[in-house]
């Protein structure tokens, strides 16, 4: 057994010769991994690489074919969530697990209740309390979560594993649905649990964050362990050539766009969360970025204009016409589409087979010559699928079977398939790794060159300044600042609009 240099202790987490398969797919092939007391281990790999995978052994959510697992020098069992918790491990995994209709604390601490009646009631409250303190953010605490953001229900899912103990916390991309600052307050959070030796496996696709937080890296590739390496040995270059196995130049693809006259022209768009009405446009082949905080309005904003909130006042006009839009179905008919955040809530349905929900926002074309279309669809389907690397085996898989930034490739290839005049992109890189980013890049801007008006609201500042011709950022319902001239601005002009 390896011992730490430094302690003799053995290290905390050791699994060796991990083999997982799934029907049709060897999802891990002998992988061994190992992390120190307060150790923070970054996990990459391209989509479908079997980092979740190797996870889940480690939550009790599936159990390896082969292989075995130690926690502190003891082998362990890992074969149900409660077994995890007892080896000390907490989970937060990709798609989440909290009760949609309990609120945050009730289900930090569901399944562990102290004590009866009122006092146990109040004294969890008062504990979770202080938890969500202690990260920074704010979370109400009666709200049910299924009320709550992505970001906000995910600070519930950390404060969950902290309120558990754990000596060992694993994240799925923790990262995904947060903003810079919120990341910034995990990273306090993290640093905090490497002090009280509390080791971490972090898993994300953000290549500065693995930079900034972790000690030492493990790549996954194919369900194999590729190699280990300390963080400081290596560069975004290496790093990125370990996890695709050859060389990408670019993070952005070389495009020059043709601007012509505003196609979208909103006036006064308002929200029940809005204090004002917004007002601004979109040009025949533009990309304008959104970005802001969490809580910024962005996504109320997509919603708006696509129908799915209810607009309190303003108007939307496409080309010259007004639009009178109040259901998404009225927008998709109008030329209109979105491309959600929420890809489990909004997005798709994990029952239906990836070539099914790909064809699903085309239902009502679907109801005559259904054979025929089926076909084409099937190809067209194929087709973004190989575009897309997709990872799966074959377009009848089910969607709920595929990896997380593989079910965000199919909810892209859905949308991108539609012939939509406006393109409003909700995060349309989360979850996914940079060589299918920069796929990802290229089809938005075949879009624009194509003369359709684009909106993309993204929280990575480096795709908002890589993509955009325009930038709006917003605070709080209100447009706080628009940033014209995209070549020449930074991170920290969008970042002091954005906390305006
Ligand atoms: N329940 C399942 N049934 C069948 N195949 C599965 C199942 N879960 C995962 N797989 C397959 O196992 C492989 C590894 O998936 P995994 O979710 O571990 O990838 P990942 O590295 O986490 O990717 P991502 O970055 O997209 O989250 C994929 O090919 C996936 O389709
Ligand atoms: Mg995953």
């Amino acid at each position: 057994m390896a011992r730490s240099a430094l302690t003799g202790k053995p290290p905390l987490l050791e699994m060796h010769g991990i083999d997982k398969s799934y029907p049709g797919v060897r999802a891990l092939d002998g992988v061994s991994l190992s992390v120190q007391h307060g150790e923070v281990v970054a996990l990459l790999g391209e989509n479908g690489a079997g980092k979740s995978t190797l996870i889940k052994m480690l939550g009790g959510a599936h159990q390896p074919d082969r292989g075995n697992i130690r926690v502190a020098g003891e082998e362990v069992n890992i074969d149900s969530p409660a077994a995890a918790r007892l080896a000390g491990i907490g989970v937060i995994f990709q798609e989440f697990n909290l009760v949609p209709e309990l609120a945050p604390w009730e289900n930090i601490f569901l399944g562990r209740e102290t004590g009866f009646g009122f006092v146990r009631r109040e004294t969890e409250r008062w504990r979770a309390a202080q938890l969500f303190q202690q990260t920074g953010v704010d979370v109400p605490m009666d709200v049910p979560c299924g009320q709550l953001s992505v970001a906000q229900q995910q600070i519930v899912e950390i404060v969950k594993a902290l309120s558990q103990n754990a000596r060992l916390i694993v994240m799925d991309e923790p990262s995904a649905a947060l903003t810079t600052q919120e990341v910034a307050c995990l990273f306090d959070i993290i640093r905090d649990l490497k002090r009280r030796n509390i080791g971490v496996i972090y898993i994300s696709h953000r290549m500065d964050e693995i930079f900034q937080i972790s000690d030492r890296v493990a790549v996954l590739r194919d369900g194999q362990l590729v190699g280990t390496a300390p963080t400081g040995e290596l560069d975004r270059k290496r790093l990125i050539e370990m996890m695709v196995g050859r060389n990408i130049e670019e993070e952005f693809p070389e495009t020059t766009r043709q601007l012509g006259p505003a196609r979208l022209v909103v006036r006064g768009l308002k929200h029940a969360k809005f204090p004002v009405g917004l007002d601004f446009e979109v040009r025949r082949g533009e990309v304008l970025g959104v970005t802001g905080l969490i809580g910024a309005g962005r996504t109320e904003l997509a919603r708006l204009i696509f129908g799915a909130d209810h607009l309190v006042g303003g108007s939307v006009t496409l080309d010259g016409t007004p639009l009178d839009i109040r259901s998404p179905r009225d927008a998709i008919l109008a030329g209109i589409c979105l491309l959600t955040e929420d890809r489990k809530q909004q997005g798709l349905i994990m029952g239906a087979s990836i070539c099914e929900n790909f064809g699903l926002p085309n239902l009502s074309e679907l109801s005559y010559g259904g054979f025929v279309r089926g076909r084409q669809e099937r190809v067209a389907c194929d087709s973004y699928a190989k575009r897309l690397n997709i990872k799966m085996s074959h377009s009848q898989q089910l969607v709920g079977n595929l990896s997380g930034g593989n079910q965000q490739k199919v909810v892209l290839a859905k949308w991108l398939q539609r012939n939509a005049e406006v393109v409003i992109f909700d995060e349309p890189t989360r979850g996914v790794d940079v060589g299918s980013k920069y796929e990802i890049y290229a089809l938005i801007n075949e879009l624009a060159k194509q003369g359709k008006a684009i909106i993309m609201i993204s929280s990575e500042l480096p795709e908002i300044l890589g993509m955009s011709d325009r930038i709006l950022v917003m605070h709080e319902g209100r447009i706080t600042g628009t940033i014209q001239d995209t070549a020449a601005a930074t991170q920290e002009q969008i970042m002091e609009f954005a906390a305006q």
